[in-house]
């Protein structure tokens, strides 16, 4: 280097320091004990070929390390800070109100959305209208009340679906979600039996209804052809509830005698995972494009369903931001039993493991492509 930059590197050094902006400083107070951690936990810190993670590109040159803002989107009618969604759960226990009240204020505090559980209970009275009365939790955001299609069967039956407004008046919910459950319902000891086909019972209802509509399973997902119905109607979305974490019918089974068990166990392993649907809804959807384009004039089809919960089975973010950015609908990613594990507690339990999702989230928007 000729003396004259040397003098020059040597000014500009000079000046850095006496403009704070632009200095450098390092004081890298835990060097010497991180570096002992390394040398400590290198050898359990292996990961092996198998364990690779294969449905991403990792491109780690195209992106800055995620700012902290959020980017507020529209679901559902409303502002969503994050596509995450608490999954139906409880209501009418002793654990539910505090449950509901912790799930409906990290809703309202990171901007989620939430489904309540079977609200079947306050059909009836008001007892249990404490467990599930959280609309003051979660301020403005979605929240969906929630009953089963045999119950929906049982009002439209007996002309009585104006209880279903009332459910909603009572808990200020936004819209109502309709649980589909034919396996849960035939297994469950005390469950009840369908004289119509779930899918006409929603249609009866959407004649009436005045207020938004959510249908879901509870753990087993649904086929092609059900999906495609579900697509066809003005829902304002479909929750997957979809195998590989919480399943229902396995649940019930659990409850009932040791013959049932080892006769119906199987029973529980049918069902579609969140990926399988994510494939049946983006062919249904392209199927549908590609007859418009070749106006095929006896397909019926339309859709009018463009709103979905990606869920049952949604393990981690990475799941759900995999899931999320495959399917080609509006999307957000929802978690029943992952929440709960961390709603029992205090709030801020629920609080970190919230945070850790939507950072983890983000983390995976800069430096991740779905394969
Ligand atoms: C404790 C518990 C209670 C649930 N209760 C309901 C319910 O009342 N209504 C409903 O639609 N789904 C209910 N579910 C099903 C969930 O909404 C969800 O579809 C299912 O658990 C799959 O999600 P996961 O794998 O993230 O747990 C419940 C789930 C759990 C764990």
């Amino acid at each position: 280097m000729s003396p004259r930059v040397i003098l020059k590197k040597r000014k500009t050094h000079l000046e850095n320091l006496s403009n704070p902006s632009i200095n450098y400083t390092d004081s890298d107070a835990t060097a010497a004990s991180r570096k002992q951690d390394h040398i400590e936990l290198a050898f359990d810190a292996q990961v092996f070929k198998n364990q690779l993670d294969n449905r991403f590109y990792y491109e780690p040159v195209l992106a800055a390390h995620p700012k902290t803002e959020t980017k507020p989107f529209e679901f559902l009618g409303k502002q969503m800070n994050a596509p995450l969604w608490v999954s139906s759960m409880t209501g009418g226990t002793e654990w539910a109100k505090i449950i509901n009240q912790n799930l409906a204020k990290v809703c309202g505090e990171y901007k989620l959305g939430m489904g309540l559980g079977s609200c079947r209970a306050l059909l009836t009275d008001d007892d249990c209208l404490p467990d599930f009365d959280v609309r003051k939790f979660i301020g403005d955001q979605p929240l969906y009340a929630n009953l089963g299609i045999a119950q929906l069967e049982q009002l439209i039956k007996a002309k009585q679906t104006k209880k279903i407004d009332e459910l909603l008046k009572k808990l200020q919910a936004d819209g109502l979600i309709i649980h589909i459950n034919p396996l849960q319902e035939w297994l469950q000891p005390e469950g009840d039996r369908f004289e119509k086909s779930p899918l006409e019972t929603i249609k009866q209802l959407l004649e009436t209804a005045t207020y938004p509509i959510i249908v879901k399973e509870v753990g087993q997902g649904f086929g092609k052809e059900s999906l495609e119905e579900l697509l066809n109607l003005p829902l304002a979305a479909i929750d997957f509830a979809a195998s590989g974490g919480t399943n229902f019918a396995l649940l019930e089974l659990k409850r009932s005698n040791q013959l049932s068990q080892n006769l119906f166990e199987s029973l529980a392993h049918i069902g579609h995972s969140a990926e399988e649907m994510v494939n049946f809804c983006n062919e249904i959807k392209s199927d549908y494009y590609n007859n418009l384009k070749s106006k095929v004039k006896y397909s019926s089809r339309t859709i009018k369903c463009n709103q979905i919960i990606i869920s049952g089975g949604v393990k981690t973010f990475l799941d759900g931001y995999y899931l999320t950015e495959k399917i080609n609908f509006d999307a957000i990613y929802g978690q029943a039993s992952g929440f709960l594990k961390h709603a029992r507690g205090s709030y801020e339990e629920l609080q970190a493991y919230t945070e850790g999702q939507l950072n983890g989230l983000k983390v995976a928007k800069q430096f991740l492509k779905v394969r």
